[in-house]
Protein backbone atom coordinates (compact mmCIF):
# COMPACT_ATOMS: atom_id res chain seq x y z
CA UNK A 1 0.00 0.00 0.00
CA UNK A 2 1.29 3.57 -0.91
CA UNK A 3 1.86 5.58 2.07
CA UNK A 4 1.13 9.12 1.66
CA UNK A 5 2.50 10.10 5.70
CA UNK A 6 3.69 13.92 6.32
CA UNK A 7 6.91 14.89 8.09
CA UNK A 8 8.17 18.27 9.14
CA UNK A 9 11.63 18.58 7.40
CA UNK A 10 12.27 22.52 8.19
CA UNK A 11 11.51 25.32 9.84
CA UNK A 12 12.28 29.44 10.25
CA UNK A 13 11.68 32.47 12.19
CA UNK A 14 11.07 36.14 12.10
CA UNK A 15 10.76 38.86 14.81
CA UNK A 16 10.81 42.23 13.59
CA UNK A 17 14.15 44.85 15.50
CA UNK A 18 12.17 47.03 17.88
CA UNK A 19 12.42 44.95 21.61
CA UNK A 20 9.57 46.31 23.96
CA UNK A 21 10.09 45.62 27.30
CA UNK A 22 7.66 45.60 30.53
CA UNK A 23 10.06 48.80 31.74
CA UNK A 24 8.25 50.79 28.21
CA UNK A 25 4.62 50.02 29.52
CA UNK A 26 5.58 50.89 33.13
CA UNK A 27 6.79 54.11 31.38
CA UNK A 28 3.38 55.14 30.11
CA UNK A 29 0.51 52.71 31.33
CA UNK A 30 -0.54 52.17 34.74
CA UNK A 31 1.41 48.89 34.83
CA UNK A 32 4.38 47.12 36.00
CA UNK A 33 7.11 44.75 35.28
CA UNK A 34 5.93 42.97 38.39
CA UNK A 35 2.10 42.79 37.41
CA UNK A 36 3.20 41.77 33.77
CA UNK A 37 5.79 38.98 34.88
CA UNK A 38 3.43 37.14 37.85
CA UNK A 39 0.33 37.56 35.76
CA UNK A 40 1.69 36.59 31.91
CA UNK A 41 5.86 35.06 31.99
CA UNK A 42 5.76 37.73 29.48
CA UNK A 43 8.98 40.33 30.14
CA UNK A 44 9.47 41.67 26.56
CA UNK A 45 7.71 41.59 22.72
CA UNK A 46 8.70 42.66 19.48
CA UNK A 47 6.43 45.21 17.25
CA UNK A 48 6.98 46.03 13.48
CA UNK A 49 6.89 44.64 10.21
CA UNK A 50 3.76 43.54 8.15
CA UNK A 51 2.04 40.22 8.20
CA UNK A 52 3.84 39.70 4.80
CA UNK A 53 7.23 40.93 5.16
CA UNK A 54 7.43 38.75 8.44
CA UNK A 55 6.29 35.42 7.08
CA UNK A 56 8.61 35.71 3.87
CA UNK A 57 11.48 36.02 6.38
CA UNK A 58 10.47 33.21 8.23
CA UNK A 59 9.23 30.70 4.89
CA UNK A 60 12.38 31.85 3.45
CA UNK A 61 14.39 30.41 5.86
CA UNK A 62 12.31 27.17 6.72
CA UNK A 63 12.83 26.70 2.89
CA UNK A 64 16.67 26.74 3.37
CA UNK A 65 16.85 24.56 6.67
CA UNK A 66 14.61 21.89 4.53
CA UNK A 67 16.98 22.71 1.77
CA UNK A 68 14.62 23.43 -0.61
CA UNK A 69 14.11 25.71 -3.56
CA UNK A 70 10.95 27.90 -3.27
CA UNK A 71 10.09 26.39 -7.14
CA UNK A 72 9.98 22.93 -4.75
CA UNK A 73 7.05 24.67 -2.68
CA UNK A 74 3.40 23.33 -4.23
CA UNK A 75 1.41 24.95 -1.58
CA UNK A 76 1.87 27.70 0.40
CA UNK A 77 -0.86 28.12 3.75
CA UNK A 78 -0.60 31.25 5.41
CA UNK A 79 -1.92 31.16 8.91
CA UNK A 80 -2.73 34.96 9.82
CA UNK A 81 -5.75 36.74 12.15
CA UNK A 82 -4.23 40.01 10.74
CA UNK A 83 -3.81 40.28 7.09
CA UNK A 84 -2.28 42.90 5.77
CA UNK A 85 -5.40 43.84 3.37
CA UNK A 86 -8.61 42.89 3.42
CA UNK A 87 -8.33 41.12 0.11
CA UNK A 88 -6.23 39.70 -1.76
CA UNK A 89 -5.19 37.45 0.95
CA UNK A 90 -1.72 38.18 2.54
CA UNK A 91 -0.45 34.88 1.53
CA UNK A 92 -0.38 36.45 -2.52
CA UNK A 93 2.34 38.88 -1.38
CA UNK A 94 4.19 36.36 0.61
CA UNK A 95 4.07 33.94 -3.01
CA UNK A 96 5.33 36.67 -4.91
CA UNK A 97 7.97 37.59 -2.54
CA UNK A 98 9.38 33.89 -1.96
CA UNK A 99 8.00 32.45 -5.27
CA UNK A 100 6.23 29.24 -4.29
CA UNK A 101 4.40 27.49 -6.96
CA UNK A 102 0.79 25.89 -6.67
CA UNK A 103 -1.66 27.13 -4.54
CA UNK A 104 -1.80 29.79 -1.65
CA UNK A 105 -4.16 30.84 1.00
CA UNK A 106 -4.59 32.28 4.04
CA UNK A 107 -6.86 30.28 7.01
CA UNK A 108 -8.06 32.03 9.92
CA UNK A 109 -8.46 29.97 13.39
CA UNK A 110 -7.08 33.09 15.61
CA UNK A 111 -4.59 31.65 17.54
CA UNK A 112 -5.24 27.92 17.45
CA UNK A 113 -4.64 28.59 13.03
CA UNK A 114 -0.79 27.32 13.09
CA UNK A 115 -2.00 23.43 14.10
CA UNK A 116 -5.02 23.95 11.83
CA UNK A 117 -2.87 24.70 8.75
CA UNK A 118 -0.28 21.93 10.09
CA UNK A 119 -3.25 19.40 9.67
CA UNK A 120 -4.76 20.95 6.50
CA UNK A 121 -1.10 20.50 4.62
CA UNK A 122 -0.99 17.01 6.03
CA UNK A 123 -4.20 16.63 4.53
CA UNK A 124 -3.12 17.72 1.22
CA UNK A 125 0.01 15.55 1.48
CA UNK A 126 -2.45 12.68 1.44
CA UNK A 127 -4.02 14.40 -1.42
CA UNK A 128 -1.28 14.36 -3.38
CA UNK A 129 1.03 17.15 -2.86
CA UNK A 130 4.47 16.85 -2.09
CA UNK A 131 5.79 19.93 -0.30
CA UNK A 132 4.03 22.34 1.74
CA UNK A 133 5.06 25.87 3.02
CA UNK A 134 3.07 26.33 6.02
CA UNK A 135 3.80 29.79 7.86
CA UNK A 136 2.11 31.90 10.96
CA UNK A 137 2.43 35.49 10.63
CA UNK A 138 0.75 38.06 13.08
CA UNK A 139 1.25 41.81 13.84
CA UNK A 140 -1.25 41.83 16.60
CA UNK A 141 0.53 45.49 17.51
CA UNK A 142 -1.69 46.42 14.65
CA UNK A 143 -4.94 45.73 16.51
CA UNK A 144 -4.28 46.47 19.85
CA UNK A 145 -5.16 49.24 21.79
CA UNK A 146 -1.89 50.75 22.98
CA UNK A 147 -3.06 52.49 25.68
CA UNK A 148 -5.37 49.58 27.12
CA UNK A 149 -3.10 48.40 29.68
CA UNK A 150 -5.20 45.11 30.19
CA UNK A 151 -4.59 44.02 26.51
CA UNK A 152 -1.30 45.98 25.22
CA UNK A 153 1.34 44.46 27.52
CA UNK A 154 0.24 40.78 25.94
CA UNK A 155 0.49 40.75 22.33
CA UNK A 156 3.57 41.04 19.97
CA UNK A 157 4.49 40.38 16.38
CA UNK A 158 6.46 37.91 14.66
CA UNK A 159 6.37 34.97 12.36
CA UNK A 160 7.36 30.96 12.14
CA UNK A 161 7.13 28.77 9.30
CA UNK A 162 7.43 24.83 8.84
CA UNK A 163 7.92 22.73 5.32
CA UNK A 164 5.43 19.94 5.19
CA UNK A 165 6.79 17.04 2.92
CA UNK A 166 5.88 13.59 1.33
CA UNK A 167 6.63 10.81 3.95
CA UNK A 168 6.78 7.53 2.26
CA UNK A 169 6.95 5.53 5.27
CA UNK A 170 4.95 6.36 7.76
CA UNK A 171 2.45 9.44 8.59
CA UNK A 172 4.55 11.60 10.97
CA UNK A 173 1.39 13.47 12.18
CA UNK A 174 -0.26 10.62 14.47
CA UNK A 175 -3.48 12.50 15.26
CA UNK A 176 -5.12 15.97 15.46
CA UNK A 177 -7.91 16.99 17.19
CA UNK A 178 -9.48 20.78 15.71
CA UNK A 179 -12.49 22.92 17.62
CA UNK A 180 -14.55 25.28 17.60
CA UNK A 181 -17.09 26.79 20.15
CA UNK A 182 -18.74 30.07 18.53
CA UNK A 183 -20.61 30.80 21.26
CA UNK A 184 -16.93 32.33 22.81
CA UNK A 185 -17.13 34.44 20.36
CA UNK A 186 -18.25 37.72 22.39
CA UNK A 187 -14.96 36.94 25.17
CA UNK A 188 -12.66 37.75 22.56
CA UNK A 189 -13.05 39.45 19.41
CA UNK A 190 -11.94 42.69 17.09
CA UNK A 191 -14.03 44.69 14.97
CA UNK A 192 -12.82 45.89 11.19
CA UNK A 193 -10.74 48.94 11.77
CA UNK A 194 -11.10 48.39 16.03
CA UNK A 195 -9.30 46.67 18.94
CA UNK A 196 -9.28 43.53 20.65
CA UNK A 197 -11.59 43.52 23.49
CA UNK A 198 -11.21 40.44 25.76
CA UNK A 199 -12.54 39.22 28.79
CA UNK A 200 -9.65 38.03 30.63
CA UNK A 201 -10.39 35.79 32.81
CA UNK A 202 -12.68 33.96 31.57
CA UNK A 203 -10.44 33.03 28.35
CA UNK A 204 -8.24 32.14 30.99
CA UNK A 205 -10.28 29.34 32.08
CA UNK A 206 -12.02 28.14 28.79
CA UNK A 207 -8.14 27.74 27.40
CA UNK A 208 -6.80 25.61 30.23
CA UNK A 209 -10.19 23.56 29.52
CA UNK A 210 -9.84 22.49 25.80
CA UNK A 211 -6.27 22.83 26.08
CA UNK A 212 -6.28 19.78 28.42
CA UNK A 213 -9.34 18.43 26.66
CA UNK A 214 -7.90 18.62 23.25
CA UNK A 215 -4.34 16.91 24.45
CA UNK A 216 -6.25 14.11 25.80
CA UNK A 217 -8.23 13.63 22.55
CA UNK A 218 -5.03 13.30 20.72
CA UNK A 219 -2.74 11.65 23.04
CA UNK A 220 -5.73 8.97 23.29
CA UNK A 221 -6.21 8.44 19.01
CA UNK A 222 -2.12 8.16 19.20
CA UNK A 223 -2.61 5.40 21.87
CA UNK A 224 -0.05 7.26 23.69
CA UNK A 225 -0.25 8.52 26.96
CA UNK A 226 1.78 11.96 28.72
CA UNK A 227 4.62 10.06 29.70
CA UNK A 228 5.11 9.61 26.20
CA UNK A 229 5.65 12.77 25.20
CA UNK A 230 9.55 14.45 24.68
CA UNK A 231 8.14 18.02 24.18
CA UNK A 232 4.99 20.31 24.20
CA UNK A 233 4.95 22.86 22.26
CA UNK A 234 1.42 24.74 23.32
CA UNK A 235 0.30 28.08 22.24
CA UNK A 236 2.17 31.17 24.13
CA UNK A 237 -0.51 33.53 25.62
CA UNK A 238 0.59 33.09 29.12
CA UNK A 239 3.12 31.34 31.36
CA UNK A 240 0.39 30.69 33.74
CA UNK A 241 -2.32 29.00 31.45
CA UNK A 242 0.32 27.02 30.16
CA UNK A 243 1.61 25.88 33.68
CA UNK A 244 -2.51 24.86 34.53
CA UNK A 245 -2.74 22.36 31.68
CA UNK A 246 0.70 20.97 31.46
CA UNK A 247 -0.19 20.14 35.97
CA UNK A 248 -3.83 18.92 34.80
CA UNK A 249 -1.39 16.67 32.15
CA UNK A 250 0.95 15.40 34.10
CA UNK A 251 3.64 17.37 32.29
CA UNK A 252 6.73 18.95 33.19
CA UNK A 253 7.36 22.49 32.89
CA UNK A 254 10.91 21.67 31.66
CA UNK A 255 9.28 19.20 28.84
CA UNK A 256 7.93 22.31 27.60
CA UNK A 257 8.77 24.69 24.65
CA UNK A 258 8.76 28.66 26.12
CA UNK A 259 8.91 31.92 24.22
CA UNK A 260 6.33 33.85 25.06
CA UNK A 261 8.98 36.02 27.61
CA UNK A 262 10.58 37.15 25.01
CA UNK A 263 7.89 37.49 22.33
CA UNK A 264 4.31 37.91 24.01
CA UNK A 265 1.65 36.05 22.46
CA UNK A 266 2.06 36.23 18.77
CA UNK A 267 -1.21 34.47 17.78
CA UNK A 268 -0.53 32.06 14.30
CA UNK A 269 3.72 32.28 14.42
CA UNK A 270 3.59 31.65 18.65
CA UNK A 271 3.66 27.97 18.22
CA UNK A 272 6.47 27.62 15.15
CA UNK A 273 8.13 29.99 16.98
CA UNK A 274 8.46 28.17 19.95
CA UNK A 275 9.22 24.47 18.05
CA UNK A 276 12.23 26.62 16.45
CA UNK A 277 13.34 27.49 19.53
CA UNK A 278 13.28 23.83 21.23
CA UNK A 279 15.12 22.63 17.65
CA UNK A 280 17.89 24.82 17.28
CA UNK A 281 18.38 24.34 21.22
CA UNK A 282 18.70 21.00 20.81
CA UNK A 283 15.65 19.74 22.47
CA UNK A 284 14.74 17.63 19.53
CA UNK A 285 15.96 13.97 18.51
CA UNK A 286 14.55 11.68 16.05
CA UNK A 287 11.77 9.64 16.87
CA UNK A 288 10.36 12.22 19.74
CA UNK A 289 6.88 12.63 20.27
CA UNK A 290 5.56 16.17 20.32
CA UNK A 291 2.35 17.28 21.24
CA UNK A 292 1.44 20.51 19.70
CA UNK A 293 -1.56 22.85 21.32
CA UNK A 294 -3.41 25.64 20.62
CA UNK A 295 -6.48 27.61 21.72
CA UNK A 296 -7.60 31.18 20.63
CA UNK A 297 -10.30 33.29 19.57
CA UNK A 298 -13.46 31.72 18.16
CA UNK A 299 -12.98 30.26 20.76
CA UNK A 300 -10.99 27.67 18.16
CA UNK A 301 -8.46 25.08 19.85
CA UNK A 302 -5.93 22.35 17.70
CA UNK A 303 -3.90 20.08 18.99
CA UNK A 304 -1.60 16.94 17.61
CA UNK A 305 0.78 14.43 18.17
CA UNK A 306 3.32 14.80 15.68
CA UNK A 307 6.89 11.78 15.56
CA UNK A 308 9.83 14.52 15.15
CA UNK A 309 12.09 13.32 12.31
CA UNK A 310 13.64 15.73 9.87
CA UNK A 311 15.79 13.14 7.66
N1 LIG B 1 -1.13 46.09 34.86
C1 LIG B 1 -1.64 46.23 36.10
N2 LIG B 1 -2.91 45.87 36.41
C2 LIG B 1 -3.66 45.35 35.42
C3 LIG B 1 -3.20 45.19 34.12
C4 LIG B 1 -1.87 45.58 33.85
N3 LIG B 1 -1.30 45.46 32.62
N4 LIG B 1 -4.18 44.63 33.37
C5 LIG B 1 -5.23 44.47 34.18
N5 LIG B 1 -4.94 44.91 35.41
C6 LIG B 1 -5.77 44.90 36.63
C7 LIG B 1 -7.23 44.81 36.33
O1 LIG B 1 -7.75 46.09 36.02
C8 LIG B 1 -7.79 44.26 37.63
O2 LIG B 1 -7.87 45.30 38.55
P1 LIG B 1 -9.12 45.36 39.58
O3 LIG B 1 -8.95 44.13 40.44
O4 LIG B 1 -8.88 46.63 40.31
O5 LIG B 1 -10.36 45.34 38.74
C9 LIG B 1 -6.66 43.34 38.11
O6 LIG B 1 -5.49 43.73 37.38
C10 LIG B 1 -6.94 41.88 37.88
O7 LIG B 1 -7.39 41.71 36.54
P2 LIG B 1 -7.75 40.31 35.97
O8 LIG B 1 -8.18 40.47 34.55
O9 LIG B 1 -8.67 39.58 36.88
O10 LIG B 1 -6.32 39.60 36.04
P3 LIG B 1 -5.91 38.14 35.65
O11 LIG B 1 -5.18 37.51 36.75
O12 LIG B 1 -7.05 37.38 35.04
O13 LIG B 1 -4.83 38.40 34.50
C11 LIG B 1 -4.75 38.30 32.11
C12 LIG B 1 -5.22 39.07 33.33
C13 LIG B 1 -3.23 38.28 32.13
C14 LIG B 1 -5.23 39.02 30.87
C15 LIG B 1 -5.29 36.86 32.17
O14 LIG B 1 -6.66 36.86 32.45
C16 LIG B 1 -5.06 36.12 30.89
O15 LIG B 1 -3.94 35.86 30.49
N6 LIG B 1 -6.14 35.72 30.19
C17 LIG B 1 -6.03 35.00 28.97
C18 LIG B 1 -5.62 35.92 27.87
C19 LIG B 1 -5.30 35.22 26.61
O16 LIG B 1 -4.76 34.15 26.63
N7 LIG B 1 -5.63 35.86 25.51
C20 LIG B 1 -5.23 35.45 24.25
C21 LIG B 1 -6.06 34.35 23.68
S1 LIG B 1 -5.39 33.87 22.15
C22 LIG B 1 -5.97 34.85 20.87
O17 LIG B 1 -6.77 34.39 20.09
C23 LIG B 1 -5.50 36.28 20.74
Amino acid sequence: MTIRGSHITGWGTALPDQVVTNADFEARLDTSDTWITERTGIKERRFGGTTASLAAEAGKMALESAGLLPSDIELLILSTTTPDLTTPATSSIVQNTIGTRGGAFDLNAACAGFVYAMVVAGGMVKMGANRVLVIGSDTLSKITDQNDRSTAVLFGDGAGAIVVELDPTEDKILSYDLGVDGSAVPILYCNHGGYMTMEGREVFKKAVRVMVESSRNVLESAKLTSDDIALVVPHQANLRIIEAANQRLGIPMDKTAIVLDKTGNTSSASIPLALADAAEKGKLKEGDNVLFCGFGAGMTWSSAVVRWSKS
